[in-house]
């Protein structure tokens, strides 16, 4: 699958990275020739997005991320390279040569994208027939109204098993088309069957409203029978631990934050109260990619979790997952627990909108999980529990939020503020030595941490610096290519390796230095590392021979220094070792 680079670049060109960027982010003038804005790939509060129309691309001092126009939509709109190429070309209206690629699966793509919308259609004309009134009954009966049907797409699978097949057949769809989307499904004696039967259907779209899988709930009454609810297996267009049920209507609704419920109907009965914000996890536990997601719209979620066991553990790890991005948590305990869905048919959407903005924050919530454990009318265990709660708050980074809690605590337990304050100081001490062992689980875990691209760099700077300003100079100097005792034995990081070749490459080629030509090359998180060291300006050519100078001084003094194995080749094991050995160093030398 290739688009010629005349093609690519011809695309990125007319496609000026600030017109792509803007209506996803709101940018500022920021000196004379760059703009800033929020990270839409972190939260943040202060811009540390800049966009740089000069050079064509964007950096976020904050998170790392970082490329070009293809770079940006493929991350926001969630496309792969070739699919952001296109979305670019057709927004310039730029015609990519269609024979001059492979473009199979974009065509496939797009197909599953039509069954789909054919499916719901299906369904939803479904609810109109005598077959499907138990439907549209059903959902009446839960106090949907019309609009609400007709805003998600609800729909009703009827009983036959090939209704759906036929339809879709008529239409012109193919077997293995429908297969692919999910909506059918093979026996073991290799017939086909429609794989939603007897269900009402709702729809799950992503953020640009194509429907990319279904839900089906059966027949009330028939819970203990089978699944509950069906749901599409991931398919090429739909991940289920990567999408949120309602995501593409909260995404506009969101200034106020978001709200995680744990089911669809419960997403549907907020909305249709006023709750626009409300979106659920598709039968999975909530995931990374999940957060990452709403991530990009807001950085307050609150989670509206069942208080059972499984909800207080589901409720436990959202926070863990949304805390580690950044992204602050509170917790709504509905009352005698109901589901959201009951709650506002008892009692409407203003007493639901009453128990957001009264949730509590993540400390409330994990303190008051806390207090559960412990039968807190005998004196041991309330002790027990004190000693918890202030490990737990010496956690907490605020010094005003610990000074408060202490002070809540004191109050309610009648022990002395200053006794807790003590005991929290001294977990703290303790917690210097975990918090060595958090950063080096950090280093070793990139994925929580976009910018450990370049291990490296945690074990020499200095190298990497210099490796990062010959790279900055090369990729705006051909010429700088040729010059004597530059070759790839000079770069140490494997990335900075690769980089000079990549750009050795190109000037083979006679073709300047392009993020777009060596984009598919690299992961996002390579791509964003690239750019930081592209949108770098304060190099010029004349100290050049010094730093080749110096980072070749710097190999010969590494290579002395690396006597057993490359850092590369290291084992997890081997490498929490040796980053020990580097913290413990730095510690000493930190006092
Ligand atoms: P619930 O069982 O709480 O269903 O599951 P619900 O949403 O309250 O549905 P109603 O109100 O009884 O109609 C919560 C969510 O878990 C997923 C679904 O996404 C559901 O909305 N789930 C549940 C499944 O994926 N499969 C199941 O079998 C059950
Ligand atoms: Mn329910």
């Amino acid at each position: 699958m290739r688009i010629p680079e005349e093609v690519i670049l011809d695309i990125k060109y007319k496609n000026p990275i600030e017109d792509v960027i803007s209506p996803y982010v709101a940018l500022k003038r920021s000196g004379s020739k760059n703009l800033k804005g929020l990270c839409p790939f972190h939260s943040e509060r202060t811009p540390s997005f800049t966009v740089y129309p000069e050079s064509n691309s964007y950096y976020c001092f904050g998170c790392g991320a970082g490329g070009d126009a293809v770079t940006f939509i493929k991350n926001i709109e969630n496309l792969d390279y070739i699919e952001a190429l296109k979305f670019l070309a057709n927004r310039a209206g730029v015609t990519i040569p269609e024979n001059r690629y492979d473009d199979s699966i974009i065509k496939l793509k797009q197909r599953l994208y039509e069954v789909n919308k054919e499916t719901a259609k299906f369904y939803y004309e479904n609810l109109f027939k005598p077959s499907g009134k138990w439907v549209l009954d059903y959902f009446k009966s839960r106090g949907l109204k019309t609009e609400t049907i007709t805003h998600f797409g609800l729909g009703a699978a009827l009983g036959e098993w090939d209704s759906l097949i036929k339809h879709l057949k008529s239409l012109g769809f193919k077997i293995d088309e429908m297969l692919q989307a999910g909506v059918i499904a093979k026996s073991s004696k290799g017939t086909y069957y429609d794989r939603f039967r007897n269900r009402s259907m709702f729809p799950i779209m992503d953020l640009q409203k194509h429907v990319i899988g279904f839900s089906g709930r059966c027949k009330p009454g028939e819970e203990k029978n089978g699944g509950k609810y069906v749901n599409t297996n991931d398919t090429l267009i739909y991940k289920k631990s990567h999408n949120l049920f309602g995501m593409n209507f909260a995404k506009g609704n969101c200034k106020d934050g978001i709200v995680l419920v744990e089911g669809n109907m419960d997403v549907i009965s907020l909305h249709q109260a006023g709750i626009t914000n409300a979106v659920a996890a598709l039968g999975t536990s909530f995931t990374e990619e999940q957060a990452r997601l709403i991530a990009r719209y807001t950085d307050l979620i609150t989670l509206v979790m069942d208080s059972d066991e499984a909800g207080i553990k589901a409720t436990n790890r959202a926070i863990g997952i949304l805390s580690a991005l950044g992204i602050k948590t509170k917790v709504v305990n509905v009352p005698s627990g109901k589901d959201p869905d009951e709650f506002i048919k008892l009692n409407g959407g203003d007493a639901f909108k009453k128990l957001i903005e009264n949730a509590s924050g993540d400390t409330d919530y994990m303190l008051f999980k806390l207090s559960k454990d412990y039968n807190l009318e005998i004196a041991a265990e309330k002790i027990s529990f004190l000693n918890k709660a202030a490990e737990y708050l010496s956690g907490l980074n605020d010094s005003l939020a610990i000074d408060y809690y202490a002070g809540m605590l004191s109050d309610k337990y009648g022990i002395q503020k200053s006794t807790l304050l003590l005991k929290i100081n001294e977990y703290k001490g303790k917690n210097k030595n975990k918090a060595k062992k958090e950063a080096i689980r950090n280093i070793i875990n990139p994925k929580i941490n976009r910018a450990y691209v370049n291990p490296y760099k945690n074990r020499n700077n200095r190298i990497c610096n210099s490796e990062e300003l010959i790279l900055n100079i090369l990729m705006k100097h051909p010429e700088v290519i040729d010059y004597n005792g530059l070759d790839e034995n000079v770069f140490i990081s494997e990335i900075a390796k690769r980089i000079y070749l990549s750009i050795k490459k190109l000037y083979s080629k006679n073709t300047m230095f392009d993020i777009a030509l060596i984009e598919s090359e690299y992961t996002n998180e390579e791509i964003g590392y690239i750019t930081g060291i592209f949108v770098n300006n304060s190099n010029n050519v004349q100290n050049f021979k010094e730093l080749i100078k110096d980072a070749v001084d710097a190999l010969k003094e590494e290579s002395l220094n690396l006597n057993d194995k490359d850092i590369n080749n290291m084992d997890n094991s081997d490498w929490e070792r040796y980053m020990q050995n580097i913290i413990d160093k730095k510690v000493n030398k930190d006092g």
